[in-house]
């Protein structure tokens, strides 16, 4: 299955794509992920997206893209993939439709976790994460077993640095932005399915895995 997991900053998309990689086996592609990991590196690419990112927001459409086309093409995705944060645009949109379209593919559905955007704040500036596995937590709603310790592998859990609370409304602002015509791009293909994504973190994967369970079948 070719997948998109949709949503606003803060909406999920990072915890849920955890749980249906441990259940399904997807790719998971995240494009935040990997715009972190070649910051990290000290890439060219990573240089580029710095900028944009440490002010909430978008890596330009050509850049982004380029780096999905890239990782759509590996062995791997051949399957199927759960894209996380891509596309974030129309334009990333029928970029991606034309790189699926070259081998025929297309996308059989998004999975738009939605949120009001009101409670996304206390989200993300709580969140912490693995600064080596990169597993997500939250200091209320999805706390580690030991503080500041990864469940998963004892690495040290630490703060994003666009989580921090002057870098949070920019994002989400230009996100709101962007959101509603990718909605509608989708949904005019019907694909979309909506999931309340104010529900605690396993109701939502509950909603999500029985939407790819009867989509199996
Ligand atoms: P990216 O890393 O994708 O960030 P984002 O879209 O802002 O989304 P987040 O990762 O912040 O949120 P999430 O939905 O994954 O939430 P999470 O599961 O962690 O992108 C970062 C940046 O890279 C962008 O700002 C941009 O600059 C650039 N970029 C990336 N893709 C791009 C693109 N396509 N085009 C251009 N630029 C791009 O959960 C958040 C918190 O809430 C956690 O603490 C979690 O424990 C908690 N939580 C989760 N679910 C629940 C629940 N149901 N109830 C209560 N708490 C919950
Ligand atoms: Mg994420
Ligand atoms: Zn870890």
């Amino acid at each position: 299955m070719n997948l998109i997991l949709m949503g606003l900053p803060g909406a999920g998309k990072g915890t849920q794509a955890e749980r249906i990689v441990d259940q399904f086996g997807f790719p998971h592609i995240s494009t935040g992920d990997m715009f972190r990991q070649a910051i990290k590196d000290g890439t060219e690419l990573g240089k580029k997206a710095k900028s944009f990112m440490d002010r909430g927001g978008l890596v330009p459409d050509e850049v982004t893209i380029g780096i999905v086309r890239e990782r759509l093409g590996k062995d791997d995705c051949k399957e199927g993939f759960l894209l996380d944060g891509f596309p974030r645009t129309v334009l990333q949109a029928e970029a991606l439709d034309a790189i699926l379209a070259e081998n025929n593919g297309e996308i059989d559905a998004v999975l738009y976790i939605d949120v009001n955007p009101e409670n996304l704040l206390n989200r993300l500036t709580g969140r912490r994460v693995c600064a080596n596995c990169g597993a997500t937590y939250h200091l209320v709603y999805n706390p580690p077993k030991k503080e500041g310790v990864c469940d998963k592998c004892g690495g040290p859990l630490i703060q994003r640095a666009d989580d921090r609370k002057e870098t949070v409304h920019e994002r989400l602002q230009v996100n709101i932005k962007q959101q509603q015509p990718l909605v509608s791009f989708y949904e005019k293909k019907h694909v979309l399915k909506k999931i309340n994504g104010e529900q605690p973190i396993d109701e939502v994967f509950q909603d999500i895995s029985s939407i790819l369970g009867a989509m199996a079948k």
